[in-house]
């Protein structure tokens, strides 16, 4: 963060919590439960998001050396991701072009080429078919019309993007706009990936999302957990585009919040929260960094696959750091598996008991406003 703006925001959210309140929009938001549990709305965010949208899909870190692979699993389309000798990152359907099996099974590796398990055609790291057994059997079959077929992939500050998976290459810095230099300054390029876990939740994936973006819940749920360092005011949200970023002030903020500028060191004292659209969430830990997705799984509006990811600021090769790692993961999992997920699903429940049809998101809640409204846009355009 540049020297003005980290003066900006420090002000910012200094005059908030002096005034013991938070960010607040004009007016509160009117959220229709149907987005949650509608199969037709699901759908849409299937058709017009999820197929046609790049979405963050894993660390640049993950694939250090040439023939590192990893198979992500998006809602139905298996892809295969993996490093070419040139370094640039290639992405394929994992179906293969004989009789369309999945190629490969694990969830990541090393290899020079990749062997179908059904009559073993072999694929190369670039995705042109190598070897056809008793290929006499298949006449004059043109092998580069058989490659793997082609995903869009790519990397920027650390992450990966896939997609969109119905094709269509995508300009990922202009996709990321005002966001990108943010991204950029956080460093993700630069750290090592601790811990990756996936998980599936009986949830809809927007709760994924929702979870992040308000410190109204801070105080009370997470009471006895995050909420002994993290503030529930002070929160700034600022818009990026169809992306957005939040600003949780930890507690420690309140020591030195009224001290100039120089000395009062921000940025050490503030959790960032960046949701970049539509299903990810990258939050800023100070000395290293989480990042989530929520994927729809199948055409169950209530349940998702939740992605979490722990990058360290470099490879953890001593016992301390492992525990100092080891440590934060089991606080990140703990709050959000033990606290915000539970209370979530009830969500879910409640949301089928026709006890309402919208829920309201309050004046102190601006990132559920703007992460709704990017959906609404993105979805209308
Ligand atoms: S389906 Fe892959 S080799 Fe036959
Ligand atoms: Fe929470």
């Amino acid at each position: 963060m540049d020297a003005q703006t980290e003066r900006r925001l420090g002000d910012e959210v200094a005059a908030l919590l002096a005034a013991d309140t938070t960010m607040m929009t004009e007016r509160e938001y009117r959220q229709p439960v149907a987005h949650y549990i509608d199969r037709d709305h699901l759908k849409r965010e299937r058709d017009e998001l999820f197929r046609r949208q790049p979405l963050v899909v894993a660390a640049s870190a993950e694939f250090e050396k040439t023939g590192d692979f990893r198979t992500v699993e998006l809602d139905g389309v298996s892809a295969l991701i993996v490093r070419q000798a040139d370094g640039s990152l290639k992405a394929f359907h994992n179906v293969c072009r004989h009789r369309g099996t999945r190629v490969v099974d694990e969830a990541g590796g090393c290899k020079p080429t990749f062997t179908c398990k059904f009559h073993a055609w072999v694929y190369g790291a670039d995705g042109a078919l190598r070897h056809v057994p008793a290929a006499n059997a298949f006449g004059d079959i043109d092998r580069a019309d058989h490659a793997l077929t082609p995903l869009p992939v790519a990397e920027r500050h650390g992450l990966v993007w896939l997609g969109p998976i119905l094709g269509g290459a995508v300009d990922i810095d202009a996709f990321l706009g005002p966001l990108a230099p943010v991204l950029a300054d956080l460093g993700i390029d630069k750290g090592s990936v601790f811990r990756f876990d996936q998980f599936k939740e009986e949830l809809n994936w927007k709760l994924v999302v929702d979870t992040f973006l308000e410190l109204y819940h801070v105080p009370h749920l997470h009471a006895k957990t995050v909420g002994r360092f993290i503030e529930g005011r002070g929160g700034i949200y600022e818009r990026f585009g169809r992306h957005g970023r939040f600003l949780a002030p930890r507690k420690s903020y309140n020591a030195v919040r009224d001290l100039p500028p120089e000395e009062r060191k921000f940025t050490d004292h503030i959790v960032g929260i960046h949701r970049v659209f539509p299903n990810a969430i990258v939050v800023w830990q100070r000395d290293h960094v989480e990042f989530w997705t929520a994927l729809p799984d199948g055409e169950d509006p209530n349940r998702c696959v939740v992605r979490v990811w722990l990058i360290s600021p470099e490879k953890t090769e001593t016992d301390p750091d492992r525990l100092r790692w080891e440590k934060n993961w089991k606080i990140l999992l703990g709050t959000v598996m033990s606290e915000d997920f539970p209370m979530a699903r009830t969500i879910q429940q409640g949301f089928h008991s026709g006890a309402q049809n919208h829920v309201v998101f309050g004046r102190n809640e601006p990132g559920l406003h703007d992460f709704h409204d990017s959906l609404r846009r993105e979805m209308a355009a």
